[in-house]
């Protein structure tokens, strides 16, 4: 039950500064920050993190994005973390996420606006899909010792 998965904050949420309030809500979840990091992918790295998606007609608007400043990359632990983070973050297109959401509260533009604008949607943040996508996704993005063991209040109290 205990899983990790993991969190981009994408360059729109770092260059809006919201890097704080969002981490914030994980926090406030309990969840557990095991690794975090700041990064600025490349088109190479961009591929491999976005694998399924390479070939999509969106595709190119995805790397552009990714790759147009750094991101912050964090593993968040939990019970059913990924399942879990996905509720928090909202659904991919802003418009349709519910308020009390990342996406909902933080965002509100939707696909046809990305494509009239030739762009990738500024969604703020990408969260692993599934479980078999958290753990290939927090592979690729952390080695084993960028990621610690420690103990938090959560796991007396919330977990
Ligand atoms: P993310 O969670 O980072 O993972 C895949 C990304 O593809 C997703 O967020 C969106 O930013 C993007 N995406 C998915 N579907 C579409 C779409 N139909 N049009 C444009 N972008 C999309």
């Amino acid at each position: 039950m205990i899983e990790r998965t993991l969190v981009l904050v994408k360059p729109d949420g770092v260059q809006r500064a919201l890097v704080g309030r969002i981490i914030q809500r994980f926090e406030d979840a309990g969840l557990k920050i095991v690794g975090m990091k700041m990064k600025w992918v490349d088109a190479d790295f961009a591929k491999k993190h976005y694998a399924g998606n390479v070939g999509k007609k969106f595709y190119q608007f995805l790397e552009n994005f990714i790759i147009s400043g750094p991101v912050i990359a964090m593993v968040l632990e939990g019970v059913s973390a990924v399942e879990v983070v996905r509720k928090l973050v909202g659904v991919t297109e802003p418009k349709g996420s519910a308020p009390g959401t990342i996406r909902g509260d933080f965002a509100h533009t939707s696909y046809d606006h990305a494509d009239e604008n030739k762009k990738s949607i500024s969604n703020l943040i990408h969260a692993s899909g599934n479980k078999e996508e958290a753990i290939a996704e927090v592979m690729l993005w952390f080695t084993e010792k960028e990621m610690h063991t420690y103990r938090t209040v959560h796991e007396v109290h919330v977990f």
